[in-house]
């Protein structure tokens, strides 16, 4: 009996390669763990010995400023030796590839990759064939597990709760993997979730992944809990998604006179970089119901909750 909850406290994935995978008890497990690690930061001193000793590789081929900021920091607050990869400066640029890298890499005895990566299912294609466990940072336009999992510690601490909520998403649907890793999520842990974007950012099959679509803001606003509001994926469009930015804001831009519509206590999320002006109203990213720089604080907490699961520790033994 207790070793059968003993194994329900512990990951049981050798990586974290997507939400998809997950069972809603597994999403809950790192929700829970990171609540723990959420008081280290707070702390004057931030720093515990969980992961002396152990090694992480961050292996960045795109471009990231909080992603790989806050998985260096969490790294670091767990006592783990770093090391930091980007494509540019390294024989990445002598045309060697991603496999050959990822193999001298493994050579050297990581205990963990981060990995981030323009193409789909980079993660998976390392994971298959590597040791070390593979945390996927953002494979193209499929998955960024960890930034589902940070909005969603950020929701559950300001709502108490996911089942039931009314979450709108706004943007670029079809180039985002915020979206998608969320969608998963959100789904898993019984939220109510409404997409909304202009025709050319939808993906063809939209309503297989399980969310209502809009194609009117101001109507998927009226009443809803949560605003998540996306970047546009400009390095991902084949073609030019829209007309001009004006028109963009005009039709899709969050401005306080649209917040209105929403729950007097909803709250604004946006995973940056922002575009100021073009998907969001500056007051609207400064103001009072913006929880943006929160999703960032606390996505802290959450890759110090996965890396600690994945490096063997058990969630109902976290001793900080
Ligand atoms: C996102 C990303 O890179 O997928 N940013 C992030 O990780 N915080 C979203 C984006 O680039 O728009």
């Amino acid at each position: 009996m207790e070793a059968t909850q003993e194994s329900q406290n512990r990951w049981k994935h050798k990586d974290l390669l997507g939400i998809e995978p997950l069972e809603a008890a597994e999403i809950r497990m790192i929700l829970e763990a990171a609540k723990s690690f959420a008081e280290i930061s707070r702390r004057p001193i931030k720093k515990v010995p969980i992961l002396r000793g152990r090694t992480i590789i961050n292996l960045f081929y795109e471009p990231s400023t909080r992603t790989r900021s806050s998985f260096e920091i969490a790294e670091k607050r767990l006592s783990a030796d770093t090391l930091n990869f980007s494509s540019s400066g390294s024989a990445m640029s002598k045309g060697e590839t991603l496999l050959d890298t990822a193999r001298n890499l493994e050579a050297m005895s990581p205990d963990m990759i981060v990995v981030r990566h323009r193409s789909p299912g980079t993660a998976k294609f390392l994971a298959d064939r590597l040791r070390p466990a593979v945390i996927n940072a953002g494979d193209g336009a499929h998955e960024h597990p960890t930034q589902a999992l940070l909005d969603a510690f950020t929701i559950l601490q300001k709502k108490d709760r996911i089942e039931n909520l009314r979450i709108v998403i706004v943007g670029d649907i079809l180039n985002s993997r915020v979206v998608r890793s969320n969608l998963f999520l959100l789904n898993k842990l019984g939220a109510k979730v409404t997409l909304v974007g202009p025709p050319t950012m939808m993906p063809k099959e939209v309503e297989r992944l399980g969310a209502r679509v809009s194609w009117n803001l101001d109507e998927a606003l009226e009443g809803c809990d949560v605003i998540m509001m996306l970047r546009i994926q400009k390095e991902r469009q084949s073609a030019a998604g829209f007309p001009s930015h004006r028109e963009y804001f005009r039709l899709f831009g969050l401005t306080q006179e649209r917040v209105r519509r929403a729950q007097e206590d909803v709250i604004i999320m946006h995973p940056g970089p922002m575009n100021r002006g073009v998907e969001i109203a500056t007051e609207v990213a400064d103001g009072p119901l913006s929880v943006i720089l929160e999703q960032v604080t606390n996505g802290i907490a959450v890759r110090m909750a996965i890396l600690y699961l994945l490096a063997g520790g058990s969630a109902s033994e976290i001793t900080t």
